[in-house]
């Protein structure tokens, strides 16, 4: 795999916004509010450069309202030549409206080196979420490009937040924006790389790339040894392939540790959908298919970097479907890990053989729970649009729990059920289960057949990533055209969640 983007420094500072030399100065703004128009600058500034900032910014059009940026001179206001007046809205306390105005502005900025931010009574989780947004919004993915490499815009180098730099919780928010940071966005190079460029097998030299200098210890199956132990599943999907199957395991166990959380990732480095090929148009996206598989390797990542008192173990069943003539075929019947058998009458219903697979042996270990992100349907998108997330589980408390965390990292999420119809449509009429449903809540039945591979007693949590894993749409917020990265901050949340609630009185 290429050498992938380098991340913007992101540093704290005691200088007053005045003073900070940087080459442009972020400054958010709320909607002066009532019947007044215009736009109300933070108090941290001096009145005068307060007043400056509301007379110029309100002339140049600026609402204040949420993704409304604003450039201006900065002349009586600040020694950095540009100040950018960014929109925030009325309410206050929703850290990710900052996370999102600090991704917007710093992409609105890219070709420019050095970004100040002006943080009006700084705090813990404020600083964590302009730290956070400014990073994701400083990301760009120009591995790949030849002749045209000179001419984009080279994305903000360094990132400082006016706030006090001996503060320890502002020093430990930095820690954690940065280290969740860089794991979104290792996860969105990972999506972004070109297929041909990242086969089940560069996958998994990705994940042992990204904790090589960690303590977790990485697994990896080979074809040969997936055949020899029975994943039928990941081999069935794979066989089709030149590129061969893998099977990666990262085992982040610390000393300290208060839980055990198993996440399962999709690793589906390209979805052609096998002999049920998929038309050109539903294909152009399908490097996107690993993007649980990459959601995993990023939570493990910073979990780990963060050292967080939680086993994590990542598993990630990593194949390539195509067609051929070693492809399976629509009727086989294939025998899972563990013994039961699936009537395979879809090739492009593959996520679930492979994570079936990895489910039943991630199950082994007997974690407290299971959690896998998939980009598992299209009927994900039908249903929740893409940018929204769908939360089913075998336990009630434990899809409050995740929905709850996704809330704190700022992912859209929302909860679907698992009905007892969508699980008797997967009845087969020769084989334990059959991989697809009667074609009505495709994203239900998929979940229904992953529940049947979940240890009896186990807690299990699936989320359909198939909207959010990928934007073919323009840029918003800090979220860029692409890879996103979806998954990895309500996982690393998870982590966090649990200890914390372990640790409570
Ligand atoms: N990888 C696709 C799902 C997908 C669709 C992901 C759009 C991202 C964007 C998955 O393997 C698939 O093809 N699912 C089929 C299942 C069907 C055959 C039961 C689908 O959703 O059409
Ligand atoms: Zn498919
Ligand atoms: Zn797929």
């Amino acid at each position: 795999m290429a050498a992938m983007a380098l991340s913007a420094a992101l540093t704290l500072s005691a200088a007053t916004p005045a003073a900070l030399t940087v080459d442009a100065l972020v400054v958010g703004v709320r909607p002066k509010g009532g019947r007044r128009r215009g736009i109300s600058a933070p108090a941290c500034l001096t009145a005068a450069a307060r007043r400056r900032l509301e007379e110029v910014a309100s002339a140049l059009g600026a609402t204040g309202e949420p993704g409304d940026i604003v450039r201006l001179p900065s002349t009586g206001i600040a020694k950095a030549p540009v100040v950018v007046a960014v929109g925030l809205g009325a309410g206050r306390g929703d850290v990710e409206k900052l996370r999102r105005a600090a991704g917007a502005a710093v992409r609105s900025l890219a070709g420019t080196r050095r970004v100040g931010f002006v943080i009006d009574e700084p705090s813990a989780a404020t600083v964590e979420a302009i730290g956070l947004g400014a990073l994701l919004g400083a990301y760009a993915f120009h591995e790949f490009r030849g002749v045209s490499a000179s001419t984009q815009a080279t994305p903000v180098r360094a990132i400082t937040l006016l706030a006090d730099p001996r503060d320890p919780d502002f020093k430990d928010a930095l820690t954690r924006a940065r280290a969740i940071a860089d794991s979104v966005c290792l996860a969105r190079d990972l999506v972004n790389t070109p297929p041909s460029a990242l086969p089940p097998a560069a996958l998994a030299d990705a994940a042992v790339a990204a904790v090589a200098d960690l303590d977790v210890t990485v697994d990896i199956w080979t074809e040969k040894q997936l055949a020899k132990e029975g994943f039928g599943g990941i081999l069935a999907v794979g066989q089709g392939s030149a590129n061969p199957p893998r099977l990666v395991a990262m085992r982040y166990a610390p000393q300290n540790s208060m839980a055990s959380i198993a996440l399962v990732g999709k690793g589906i480095t390209f979805d052609s959908g096998g002999l049920s090929l998929k038309p050109p148009k539903a294909m152009e996206t399908m490097k996107c298919d690993m993007g649980g598989a990459a959601a995993v390797i990023g939570a493990v990542q910073a979990i780990a970097r963060l050292g967080l008192p939680v086993t994590v173990t990542g598993w990630i069943p990593t194949a390539e479907n195509m067609p051929s003539g070693h492809a399976q075929r629509p009727g086989d019947v294939i025998t899972m890990y563990g013994g039961r058998t699936v009537e395979v009458l879809n090739t492009d219903a593959e996520g679930r053989l492979v994570l079936a697979d990895a489910i039943v042996r991630a199950g082994e270990e007997k974690p407290d729970v299971i959690i896998d992100a998939a980009t598992l349907t299209g009927a994900a998108v039908v249903a929740l649009g893409d940018r929204t997330a769908g939360i089913m589980s075998n336990d009630d408390q434990m899809r409050v729990d995740v929905w709850n965390a996704s809330v704190a990292a700022g992912e859209s999420m929302w909860h679907l059920p698992i009905p007892e119809e969508s699980r008797a449509s997967l009845n087969s009429s020769i084989a334990d289960i059959k991989n697809i449903g009667d074609g009505k809540g495709g994203m239900l039945s998929a979940a229904a057949f992953l529940r049947d591979f979940v240890p009896e007693g186990t807690r299990w949590a699936h989320l359909d990533i198939a909207g959010p894993a990928f934007n073919d749409g323009g840029p918003y917020g800090y979220t860029p055209k692409g890879g996103t990265g979806a998954g990895v901050r309500t996982f690393i949340q998870i982590a966090i969640a649990t200890t914390e609630y372990m640790q409570a009185p």
